[in-house]
Parts: structure tokens; C-alpha cells; sequence
């Protein structure tokens, strides 16, 4: 989301503005290491074409995802985050000609994403949520009423839609019962990042129970909460990692 780029944007020294395909990357550095930060847009096919930039034009190494997303599984909930460890589309659905949600001519369904950064992330995570107050304030932890917020591992799914009525959260949650959280873009990243032999990770502050209350005070929430998550995750993670010549 915007909100949380223009947190990362803030904290990058020498950030060079690149426009390819309509999109602004924005090259530098970030705790000393290489980055491109960039808005991925909104929906399967915008994310994959900005990940296949980041991979063909900018040589990048790894992706990580941050955003938001909708709690799906009990328990999964505002202000939680989740670490994907593998990413399905749950939109894609070319039965009979081939099983509901497998990935035609690639004969895989789910996504696994790169283990040793979502290691990495689960740990600056459990560090870094110990404290909600230190990071968004008393006012912030009031106004979501978040309680202490918990990291979860597992199955992120993604699809063009934004579930926001609990009759469809119900039957996701029935089609794939150990689904955390839906958002609308995960999955597809994480295909091309397969195609590419590239390490792939997806973390994601939950910002809706993806039910009829789903459309909330979305933006409040990302500038207020998921922005200074993502900022304080990813700047945690990329500060732990050994320097890069
Ligand atoms: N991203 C955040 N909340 C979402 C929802 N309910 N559905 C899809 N994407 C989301």
C-alpha cells in the first residue's frame, strides 16, 4: 500500500525513482543493504507483471511481500500478522480439465515460499509485535482494539476479490480449511518467483476478518498500523542480515 512505501521511501538515503510499465521503483538502499521498493498494485496480474520487472530489469534477488490482509481461520485476527509459508490462488479453478485451484500445465496448486526468509521474518516478528504500543501508539492499539497480537504461519491465499461478505469467508474457509488469511496478490508473485528459481516471502498484517464488516476504516488502518509494521519488520529483518559489498 502506498502508506507503508512512502514509511520505507523515508528511511532510504540515496532512493533513484525508475519508471518501467507505468510503475515508480525506487532503487537504493535500505539498512545498508540493495533494495527496490515498489508499489506492487492491486490484483493477480498488476503484482505479476511488477514482480517480473523486479526480476528482469532490476536483477532482484529475492521478493518480499508486505500488506494487509483478511483473517480467515479462527483466531487470525486485526492486527495479527502473518508469514506465508505456502501461497494458493484461490480463483483459479479450470475444472474439469484440470483439479480446482492447480495451476494448468504446471501441475501444482500451492506455492511454497522461501523458508529461511520466512524464518527470518517469523523471528523479527515475534520480536517486534511483543510491544504494539511501542510501535503505533496507545491511541493506536485503542482505536482497533487490538489485543496482543500473535504471528501465524501457514497458507496464504490469494484471488481478484476482496472478500468482504462472511457468507464467502465461510465457504473459503470450507473450500480450504487450513487458509489463515485472503488477500489479492501472494500467489501470483509466488508463481513468477518459481518460474524464475527466485526465493520468494509474504508477510501480511491483518487488517479485516474478510466478512461483512470487511471495508472498515482500511486506509486508517494501513497508515496507522500496517505501515509502521512493515517498516519496523522489514527494516528489523534487512538490519539482521550480513552486509552486502
Ligand atoms: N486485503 C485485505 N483485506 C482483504 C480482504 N478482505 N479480501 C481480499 N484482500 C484483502
Amino acid at each position: 500500500m502506498r502508506e507503508e512505501l512512502s514509511a520505507l521511501l523515508a528511511q532510504m538515503p540515496d532512493e533513484q525513482r525508475v519508471r518501467v510499465a507505468g510503475r515508480d521503483f525506487w532503487v537504493g538502499h535500505l539498512h545498508g543493504q540493495p533494495v527496490v521498493a515498489v508499489l506492487s498494485r492491486i490484483g493477480k496480474v498488476a503484482a505479476a507483471i511488477t514482480a517480473t520487472v523486479l526480476l528482469e530489469r532490476f536483477g532482484a534477488r529475492a521478493i518480499v511481500f508486505t500488506g494487509v490482509a483478511g483473517g480467515l481461520a479462527p483466531g487470525v485476527n486485526v492486527g495479527d500478522v502473518v508469514v506465508a509459508t505456502e501461497l494458493l490462488q484461490h480463483d483459479m479453478d479450470a475444472s474439469p480439465l484440470f483439479p480446482k485451484h492447480e495451476i494448468p500445465l504446471m501441475g501444482l496448486s500451492r506455492f511454497a515460499a522461501d523458508p529461511d526468509i520466512g524464518n527470518a521474518l517469523s523471528a523479527v516478528v515475534a520480536d517486534v509485535l511483543r510491544d504494539p504500543v511501542a510501535l503505533i501508539g496507545q491511541e493506536g492499539v485503542d482505536e482497533f482494539g487490538l489485543q496482543a497480537p500473535k504471528l501465524h504461519r501457514g497458507l496464504l491465499i490469494s484471488g481478484d476479490r476482496f472478500v468482504s461478505t462472511t457468507a464467502e469467508s465461510i465457504a473459503l474457509q470450507h473450500e480450504l480449511p487450513d487458509a489463515l488469511a485472503v488477500e489479492m496478490e501472494g500467489a501470483s508473485v509466488a508463481q513468477v518467483c518459481h518460474d524464475y528459481g527466485v526465493p520468494f516471502a509474504a508477510m501480511r498484517t491483518i487488517s479485516d476478518r474478510a466478512d461483512d464488516a470487511a471495508h472498515g476504516d482500511f486506509a486508517c488502518f494501513v497508515a496507522v498500523v500496517a505501515s509502521r509494521y512493515s517498516l519496523a519488520l522489514i527494516g528489523a529483518w534487512l538490519a539482521g542480515l550480513p552486509a552486502v559489498n
